[in-house]
């Protein structure tokens, strides 16, 4: 979603914020601009369409003089993406600029008194009151205008205000939107996440909610809504400059699916130490975890499918029930939840407002929370009691891959650590489990050697106008995540269906030649999936059928089989993930389409 940046420095701003908003692309956006201080005034220069059309209007960046701006990339939530609703906004006056990100949800009472104070608004946004407020309660001086500003809106935001009267200066404030604060030698930087600043510093300043920040070129200082300054700890970023460039490849979403057995290894390896689990901090005794009623699991998109996985796995180990919620039911359904509850929270950005929210609501429910989440410092990990990161480096294609790999494999961990203190494990189980768990990078690297049987069969199906997957138990878990990842960049109309459930309806839209990808990795319920696959191919489906090696029957499960490494059954779900990504990506690239940044998606959304 909005991608923000803002510079202060010697340098020229105009290219460093275009650079900043090219590493924020993948956050998805439909127009992008930036104000810059120039000889006396502010110049604003936006465009609706890609940043290469910012890039032309400016040349570069070099036709804007000035060292001090600020610059966005907007994801349209109101308002047509247009020039006009691109931001930056200014006041009536264009003395103040302003970006946003995040949603002001009383806009309309808020617009509606401006105007009767004679205001004049040109855009449709919800950003353009925040321009003529900052315009209407200026007294001079900028924190106590932000507070005051702040102080009437509700909603989400992240915004970044130039003003004439401070030509050296910038002021930015976030509230459940990301923005982090980048400190440099002689400049400074705000941006929505650290790829948009990695090239210029790794230390950096997160921001709390309604924290108020005053950047200059040799200064940073950050205040409370009372405008009392505020002493922030440092922190050092110590993601790779190369691990948020494509590095070769021709998309990050490959190049992403390619770092998986690394990803796991960095996110595994320093939790398993002398054959045993350590899970960072955290303190979930055996007494704690025993008077676990019921667990959470909250979660949007493929967070929410490893979820699914995790239901199950968690289940099955610890027979503890659990319910996997979608974080925008979670939210409005006034769930049943107790002291006795714990709330596992799954993001990778750690800023969807979703789940931000389920989880702000489960804990004031008196739930206990632990947040699996991938950016060090984001909302989630703050708000969490506790947090498990996985190590999977910075995810720029919007289709996850390695995020949703190590959240499967933290999971795990958790799943077998929890089991181990209810005492539900021998030793000899519990050293099988853990040895398989490390085991993961490697079946997931040898995986990735058979890419070409994929590619193979993308060729094929391209064309396909609809295409199920099916699964039964952790193989549905899957299916679920295989449908998306191929839907989300290939426009293929795709469904996953617990494979028992197909008969009781879906299965009227089987046709001659439609391609079912039935997966079928549980020794135990092959058979019962086998039936499943007879019935479709029965009606004239063609089948991928993706099940272990060492199965014996495995012809049986489909027209084309794809074989996995064996592990345990309840760790499969890792392993016959990858086949899945690899499909959607072959038949995205055979289609043409804009793999990285599908049409309408964002990376993070941080809206509702
Ligand atoms: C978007 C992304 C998905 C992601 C989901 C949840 O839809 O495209 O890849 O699973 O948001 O995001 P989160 O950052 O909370 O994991």
């Amino acid at each position: 979603m909005c991608g923000i940046i803002g510079y202060v420095g010697d340098k020229q701003a105009a290219p460093i914020l275009l650079e900043g908003l090219s590493k924020l692309e993948y956050r998805g956006y439909d127009s992008a601009g930036i104000a810059v201080f120039s000889e006396g005034k502010i110049e604003v220069k936006k465009s609706r369409g890609r940043l290469s059309v910012l890039s032309e209007l400016t040349d570069g960046g070099k036709a804007v003089i000035g060292n001090v701006g600020i610059g966005h990339t907007r994801w349209a939530t109101h308002g047509e993406p247009s020039d006009v609703n691109s931001h930056p906004h200014l006041s009536s006056s264009g003395r103040f600029a302003v970006v946003h990100n995040g949603i002001i949800e009383n806009y309309i009472p808020l617009k509606k008194k401006l105007i009767d104070k004679g205001i004049k608004f040109i855009s449709e946004t919800d950003t353009e009151v925040i321009a003529h407020l900052f315009e209407y309660y200026y007294n001079g001086n900028m924190i106590e205008t932000m507070s005051k500003v702040i102080e009437r809106v509700d909603g989400s935001y992240a915004l970044g205000i130039l003003a004439v009267d401070h030509p050296d200066e910038f002021i930015a404030v976030r509230k459940a939107s990301p923005l982090i604060v980048g400190l440099g030698d002689g400049e400074n930087f705000v941006a929505s996440d650290v790829t948009a600043i990695l090239n210029h510093t790794r230390d950096i300043y997160y921001l709390e909610d309604d924290e108020i920040v005053v950047l200059k070129k040799d200064s940073v200082k950050v205040y409370n809504i009372d405008g009392e300054e505020i002493k922030k700890e440092q922190f050092t970023v110590n993601w790779d400059i190369s691990a948020a460039e494509k590095g070769g490849y021709e998309h990050f979403m490959m190049k992403e699916i390619e770092e998986q057995p690394k990803a796991l290894s960095e996110t595994i390896n320093p939790r398993i130490q002398n054959g045993r689990i350590v899970l960072d901090n955290i303190s979930l005794t055996g007494d704690d975890i025993s008077r676990i009623n019921k667990i959470y699991i909250i979660a949007c998109g493929s967070a929410y499918h490893v979820g699914v996985v995790g239901k199950y796995v968690i289940e099955k180990m610890c027979r503890i029930p659990v319910e996997t919620i979608i974080a925008s039911e979670f939210r409005y359904c006034d769930p049943i939840v107790t002291e006795n509850d714990l709330a596992i929270i799954i993001s990778q950005s750690g800023e969807t407002a979703d789940t931000l929210a389920a989880l702000k609501e489960a804990k004031a429910k008196g739930a206990r929370t632990i947040g699996i989440v991938n950016v060090v410092g984001s909302s989630i990990a703050n708000a969490s009691d506790d947090v498990l990161y996985t190590w999977a480096g910075p995810e720029i294609a919007v289709a996850t891959t390695k995020a949703y790999s190590t959240q499967l494999s933290v999971i795990y961990m958790l799943s077998v650590y929890m089991a181990d203190k209810l005492g539900r494990l021998s030793n000899a189980e519990y050293d099988k489990l853990v040895s398989e768990i490390k085991k993961l990078p490697d079946y997931v690297a040898q995986i990735l050697k058979s890419k070409d049987q994929v590619q193979f069969l993308a060729s094929k199906f391209f064309n396909s106008h609809s295409i199920f997957f099916i699964g039964r138990n952790l193989d549905y878990a899957v299916s679920l995540e295989g449908s998306l990842k191929l839907k989300e960049i290939s426009y293929i109309h795709s469904e996953a269906y617990a494979a028992g459930e197909l008969k009781h309806g879906t299965i009227s839209l089987i046709e001659e030649g439609t391609l079912v990808v039935a997966l079928a990795t549980n020794d135990e319920l092959f058979d019962k999936t086998v039936s499943n696959i007879k019935e479709v191919k029965a009606r004239g489906a063609v089948v991928v059928g993706v099940t272990k090696e060492s199965q014996q029957h495995k012809s049986d499960c489909g027209d084309y089989i794809i074989e996995l490494p064996g592990t345990e059954s309840v760790f499969m779900p890792s392993l016959a993930v990858i086949p899945l990504q690899l499909f959607g990506y072959y038949v995205a690239s055979l289609k043409g389409c804009d793999i990285d940044k599908p049409r309408n998606l964002a990376k993070s959304v941080t809206v509702e």
